[in-house]
């Protein structure tokens, strides 16, 4: 892909990943792009690299602009692969003596993936460097969402290099947001709320750090998918409405099942939820990537949980699905479990361990039922369907 001179002297030189199904497990059925960004400058520098199978990719959009020799400061604002992959390859290229600046943790960090000993230059949150014309200041924003992850901003353009925050796995020609229109934001809200949502509470310190600092953003550009350049404040205010976590009235009946009983009882629920205005949907895990699943968790106010018994046990999807969700820790959740048993019946009661243990408020002990619901059954499918609903918000 040709590069793309994003402000003067500044140019984006990544790769667009087309075909990338399975990003370490979260589904991108749209692709992604890996952004690294050459600025020219007295000491011309470059953000970031790309997977490492893209790096000649990385090194012919970067020859489009100006021999890699010439690169002064490297700098890596994230270790993980996607972004540090070619690391070897350009470092080579640009002259292994060239300064790598990085965060401290991003010094440890990409020590344990290259033997190499780099010029490393570990950099203090609020720390500078003069490129000529323009200075960077980095900021430490560890643990979004690495130990070693860092924004880099230019003073006098305004652009803030923000690493994974703000991206969105979206593989397209377009590279600004004006270009996609609303289009982008399920996409935008699927990274959040998979690769984000964990540190909602550091990104609500973080927005205010950058607010103290008065820091302006004209323009805010990602590591993947399309830059912000209409209106970075867009994305913003968006990831601090996503990081609250505000319940909506809108619910998730998650299950899977064996021979349909436990699938009749989500009907169910749905049905009574949606009688109540609820904004109500059944996900059967075997239907949807539990990506996809955790992007609907992420602005539900009630999670409802459903699976057979299996061998005195949940059914191994909901693990699955019950592992992922804890990890991802969304709050101000409500919850409840059903499903369908044939002699013993212990996953209602384990589904509601993980929920409590998720600190999810459980409105119902649950239902339980017998092979096969009758009308009894499904009444109390319904009722709980209706129990949940006079607990959600009522927007
Ligand atoms: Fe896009 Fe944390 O890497």
């Amino acid at each position: 892909m040709t590069p793309i001179e994003i402000a003067e002297g500044i140019f984006w030189v990544g790769v667009i990943d087309w075909n990338i199904r399975d990003f370490h497990g979260y589904s991108t059925k749209q692709g992604s792009t890996y952004n690294a960004y050459l600025i020219l400058d007295d000491k011309i520098t470059l953000i970031d690299t790309v997977k490492k199978e893209f790096a000649d990719e990385l090194m012919a959009n970067i020859g489009h602009i100006v021999d890699p020799k010439k690169i002064d400061y490297v700098i890596s604002n994230h270790t993980e692969m996607d972004h540090s992959g070619s690391l070897a390859r350009v470092m080579h290229r640009v002259g292994e003596d060239k300064p790598l600046y990085c965060s401290k943790m991003g010094h440890k960090n990409l020590s344990r993936h290259f033997p190499q000993r780099w010029n490393y230059q570990p950099v203090e949150n609020g720390g500078t460097l003069g490129l000529g014309k323009r200075t960077l200041t980095f900021l430490e924003t560890r643990m979004l969402h690495w130990p070693d992850s860092m924004f880099s901003y230019v003073n006098e353009d305004k652009i803030l290099f923000s690493s994974d925050a703000f991206g969105q796995h979206y593989a397209g020609l377009e590279r600004f947001d004006d270009q996609m229109g609303d289009a982008i934001m399920p996409h935008a809200k699927k990274y959040f709320a998979n690769i984000l949502l964990l540190y909602s509470p550091l990104i609500l310190k973080l927005v205010d750090q950058v607010t103290d600092m008065g820091l302006a953003l004209d323009m805010i550009c990602p590591d993947h998918g399309i830059i912000w350049r209409k209106d970075p404040s867009r994305i913003s205010n968006t990831f601090v409405e996503w990081s609250t976590q505000e319940p909506k009235r809108k619910a998730l009946v998650v299950y899977d099942t064996m021979w349909h009983s436990t699938e009749m009882m989500a009907g169910a629920i749905v049905d009574a939820l949606g009688q109540e205005g609820v904004d109500a949907k059944p996900m059967h895990v075997r239907a949807w990537n539990r990506s996809d699943i955790i992007t609907e968790v992420l602005d539900a106010g009630a999670i409802i949980v459903g699976s057979p018994t299996l061998n005195n046990g949940l059914f191994p999807t909901l693990s699955d699905f019950l592992t992922y969700m804890k990890g991802l820790k969304p709050k101000n959740k409500i919850g409840a479990a059903f499903g369908s048993f044939g002699w013993s019946g212990e996953a209602v009661k384990l589904i509601n361990k993980e929920l409590e243990e998720m600190k999810f408020e459980l409105i119902d002990p649950g239902v339980k039922i017998q092979y096969v619901p009758d009308d009894r059954g499904i009444e109390a499918c319904y009722e709980l369907g209706k129990k949940i609903a006079q607990a959600l918000p009522a927007n």
